[in-house]
Order: C-alpha cells, then structure tokens, then sequence
C-alpha cells in the first residue's frame, strides 16, 4: 500500500462538501493577536502553511466571543467586534483558497479566565473556585480567580455572544464554528457535576447540564444558512483536571451527545485533552468517538495523540471515528499530511515549542534553533513560523 493510498487520505462528505482527506487541524490557542484581539498577517501566514501542508479541516484557535467576560488569554484572538471580524478575513480566505475547510472555534473561557475582563468579572455557572493552576503557556501563574455565578441575563448575555460571533465568522468568510464545550471552559463548566450547582433548569442531572449548551447550539443554527456548519467539540478531562471522567459514563455521554445533535450540531469532536486515544480504543469500553457515531449518525473526530499514521487509521478503519484532529503534530508539522503521504520525516512534537509560552513567535525561535537536531540529511523543513519561510535539516 502507497502511503497516499492510506484510510486517512481518503475523501469525506461533510455538510455537502467534500474533504479531500480525513485529516484537521485541532484548534491550538497561539496567544499571538493584537492586544485588541486582532488576528495578525502572521497569524494568516501559519494558518495558510497547514491548509497548503495538505489538512482537510483547519480549526482555528479558541477564538472568544464577546466583549464582557469571554476572553481567557492576553492576546488571544476575538471575533466579538467588527473589527476583529474584519482581522479574520484574510486567514479564513487564506484556508479556503489553499483548498481546505476554515472552522473558526468559538470559547469562552468561563471560570478559566486567566486574565481581567472589562468588566472585571468572571462568570461561570455556580461560584466554585476553579481546580489547578492558571497556564504559564497561556500568560497566566497562581490560582485561578473565584467566579461570579452566572444570571438570568448573563446567560441571555453569553448565548447571544456566540450567536452573534457565529454570524461574524461567517461574514469573514469562514464555513462554520466549532463550538467550545470541551476542556473545562464555560460551556464544559455546565456540563461537569462539580462546577455547576445550579438549582435552575441548567443545574442538576446530566439532561440539565448539557442544557445550555444545547440551547447555544440551536440559536446559532437559526442564525446561520443551513450549509454553514457548526461542531461542537466535548471531552470528559480538563486543563485544570486531567482525570474527571463523566460521573454517569457511557450513558451521561450518550444523552449529551443526543442533546447536541438533536440541537442541530453537524460534527462532534472529542478532545482528548489528557489522554490519547490509544487509550481510548485500547479499554474495555467503546470509545466515545464510536458512540457518539453510533447515536447520533453524525461524523465525529477523535484527538489526542493521533500522530502515528497508522493508528489514524485503525480509527477510521475501524469505525472508531470518520476524521482526525492533530494538535501538537500539527504545530511541530504544519506540512503532516503531505510529508506523510510523500513518506518523509516529520519533525517531532517538542514542548519547548510552546515554553515559556504558546506563541507563534516562540515556536519560530525554537525552529530557528532547530538545525542542530539530527534529522536525514538535506530535508527542506517549511514552518511556517518564521519569516523565512523554509529550513535546512541538516
Ligand atoms: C498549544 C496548544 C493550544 C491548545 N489550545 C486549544 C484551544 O484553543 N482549544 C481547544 O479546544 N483545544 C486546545 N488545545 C488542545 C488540542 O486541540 C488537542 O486536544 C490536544 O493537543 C491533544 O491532541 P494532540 O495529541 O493531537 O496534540 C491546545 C493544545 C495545545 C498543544
């Protein structure tokens, strides 16, 4: 078998259009934007180099959504203005005309929030103090600050936030949002027993948890054309706590997966922030990527720890998922599938690349470095990140 011939590769229908093969890139926050939230010309330069590296999907960062208190980072990219909007244009048309699909990621970071809003509030669903630590990679140290629990108009406030920014993204040229409920942001502080104790409708048992976000789903859907699509991307462990696994397993997972389709969620992707998915087929339970296909018929990526081509494979092969998401592979490798495809080395994932912060500027000092590393002789490396756009491997 040519490597270009493997399951990975081969075209996907997704909301009536096709991929040219099964492979995204997973959303990756580069804390690269203006202080105003802008998205840069060099932030449009390393989203384009992983659409000409061959990837189907480019999912962009978690991008936030409104101007009160969605922001998680300094310097992470918004789209809750005009302008923002505006910023995103040139990266969406980028994607798009390198042949990929252009997914804008819509967060908003909840209890997480790692830096003052304008408001000076942190809003989540109850006031619990949020496990870990904030994220030096992020810009963050200490503890995390204690949330205000969210109103009647807060939650009025926040769902009109993503509705609207669906709409902006796709003004700016983007083919849909992938909604963030995953990795222990706002929408996953519904979700997860122990940061929300609300005694409304959106507190309570799991039908009640995923209730919000289940509502965001559906208002964004009545505001966007019916070929725009909408993701949503869930995961059970979080940034700030590895180890939570959905109290009610497979069934808690099988009624949230439920609600989001039967909300109108074209995609679930399931992150697999601390853990990787060998783990996840290698159990003694399904994975959740398999069923979540299985109950709700939509297409589902699987994430983390994917960068073995063949076991991408063995996940689409063996129905486990229809597409792939590579995070740190991707940002190590922004060309991974064509080198895949072509049979040539890839350059591994170096946490480096992303310490002492995440920052596309910081991956470019680490390749600018990189020529050190043994690697096969004469390999032309192109980044991306740098503006020299390519490197010699010696
Ligand atoms: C630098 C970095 C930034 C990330 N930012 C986000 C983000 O903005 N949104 C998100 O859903 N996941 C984010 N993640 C998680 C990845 O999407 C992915 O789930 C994780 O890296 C595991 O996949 P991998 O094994 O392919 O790297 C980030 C990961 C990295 C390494």
């Amino acid at each position: 078998m040519s490597e270009s011939s493997r399951p990975i590769f081969s075209e996907f229908e997704l909301l009536g259009r096709t991929l040219r093969n099964r492979l995204a890139v997973a959303p990756m926050s580069r804390v690269s934007a203006t202080d105003d939230g802008l998205a840069t010309n060099r932030m449009m330069r390393y989203y384009r180099e992983f659409a000409d590296g061959g990837f189907g999907i480019v999912i962009t960062e978690g991008t936030y959504t409104d101007e009160n208190a969605s922001q998680g980072y300094d310097r992470q990219p918004g789209i809750a203005n005009q302008r923002q909007a505006n910023s995103w244009a040139p990266v969406a048309s980028a994607i798009a005309g390198a042949g990929s699909l252009a997914i804008m990621q819509l967060m908003h970071a909840g209890a997480l929030s790692q830096r003052q809003s304008r408001t000076g509030r942190v809003i989540a669903p109850s006031s619990v103090q949020p496990r870990g630590e904030m994220m030096p990679e992020y810009g963050g140290s200490g503890p995390y600050r204690l949330p205000m629990a969210m109103t009647a108009s807060d939650l009025a406030q926040v769902r009109e936030g993503f509705v609207a920014a669906a709409s902006r993204a796709k003004r700016a040229g983007f083919h849909g949002v992938e909604i963030h409920a995953a990795n222990g942001y706002l929408l996953d502080q519904f979700i997860t027993e122990y940061t929300n104790l609300r005694d409304d409708e959106y507190g309570g048992c799991p039908s009640a948890r995923i209730r919000y976000t289940a509502e965001i789903v559906a208002a964004v859907r009545k505001s966007v054309p019916v070929d725009f699509v909408i993701g949503v991307r869930i995961s059970e462990a979080k940034v700030n706590d590895f180890n939570y696994r959905w109290p009610g397993g497979a069934a808690e997972g099988e009624m949230i997966f439920t609600a989001l389709a039967e909300a109108g969620a074209n995609y679930i992707h399931m992150a697999g922030e601390g853990r990787g998915f060998r783990e996840s087929i290698s159990g003694k339970q399904e994975p959740l990527t398999a069923l979540a296909r299985q109950v709700t018929g939509l297409p589902v990526i699987a994430n983390g720890g994917l960068h073995d081509p063949d076991l991408a494979d063995a996940a689409i092969q063996g129905g486990h998922a229809d597409l792939i998401a590579l995070g740190r592979a991707a940002l190590a490798t922004p060309d991974w599938p064509l080198r895949i495809a072509n049979g040539d080395p890839v350059v591994p994932f170096d946490h480096e690349m992303i310490f002492p912060n995440a920052s596309i500027e910081n991956t470019s000092a680490w390749f600018d470095g990189y020529s050190s590393f043994p690697h096969p002789a004469g390999k032309r490396i192109s980044v991306g990140y740098p503006l020299s756009n390519s490197h010699v491997v010696q």
